[in-house]
């Protein structure tokens, strides 16, 4: 980090930070890379926004890892993706543990390997009761998926509901993969696209946006820092009027 300090007000923290890790492939072809390379990168970035949350006291991360899109990519780039996955889950589990943080997953693990749910099986019990910030990867996941599966959910287990009974947002929230989380305070997307491209459509419903064009594999603790500070300085209504948010601060 070559500038200067960002000032962060510790009180004014967004509880759940969301982030869509974008760039990671044309990173690499900047470098004249293989995008795998970009992912390894981006891996490594992961790791230090990761410990710099965990740091500063965010109690929510979720980072967008894999979404039902990407396994149309190159099936080499599939597999790549899923080895580095298996690969930083080794790496990393002492480390949660230590920190403890507790790593959950936002989306559909039934569709992964084998392997890979049986580690995030063990993860989830080795971290499940840690309470300083909770790590979701966003895994075989898409937004829209998520409130399909949700509704098939109640659909299944409320069989003998009457029909005409409603349900309301609280309930059918329940139902949810994100379930576990609070709402996303803040959405950062790396790479310069201005999308959310499925990423927690419910929980992001009223979410600050802040985009940066900066690669992911370049995002580093003082860029995280630029995206909070920008956070700290919104107004965050809710659908009420500016004076009305005025009254309720004094
Ligand atoms: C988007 O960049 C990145 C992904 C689809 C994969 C994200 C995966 C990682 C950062 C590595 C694994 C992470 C963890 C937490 C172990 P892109 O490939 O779409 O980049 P591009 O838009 O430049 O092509």
């Amino acid at each position: 980090m070559t500038e200067d300090r960002i000032h962060i007000e510790p009180g004014k923290l967004p509880r759940h930070v969301a982030i869509i890790m974008d760039g990671n492939g044309r990173w690499a072809r900047q470098r004249g890379q293989m995008r795998t390379f970009g992912h390894a990168a981006g891996a490594e970035t992961a790791k230090k926004i990761v410990e710099e949350a965990r740091r500063i006291g965010i109690r929510y991360l979720t980072l967008y890892t894999f979404s039902t899109e990407n396994w149309n990519r190159p099936p080499e780039e599939v597999e790549a993706i899923m080895q580095l996955l298996s690969k930083k889950l080794d790496k990393e589990k002492d480390n949660l543990i230590e920190n403890k943080i507790r790593l959950t997953v936002v989306g559909d693990l039934a569709g992964l390997s084998r392997e890979l749910q049986r580690k995030f099986k063990d993860l989830f019990e080795q971290t499940g009761r840690n309470y300083e910030m909770t790590l979701a990867l966003a895994l075989n996941y898409g937004g829209r998926n998520e409130v399909v599966h949700a509704v098939n959910r109640i659909l299944t287990e409320k069989v003998n509901f009457v029909t005409g009974c409603e349900i309301t947002e609280k309930e059918f929230e329940k139902y949810l993969y994100s379930a576990h989380l609070p709402d996303v305070d803040l959405l950062i997307r790396t790479g310069g696209e201005l999308r959310i491209s499925n990423f927690l459509l419910w929980k992001a419903a009223y979410a600050e946006l802040y985009f940066t064009p900066t690669f992911w594999p370049d995002f580093d603790e003082h860029c995280f820092h630029k995206a909070l500070a920008d956070y700290q300085k919104r107004e965050r209504r809710y659908g009420k009027t500016g004076e009305q948010i005025e009254n309720e601060k004094s």
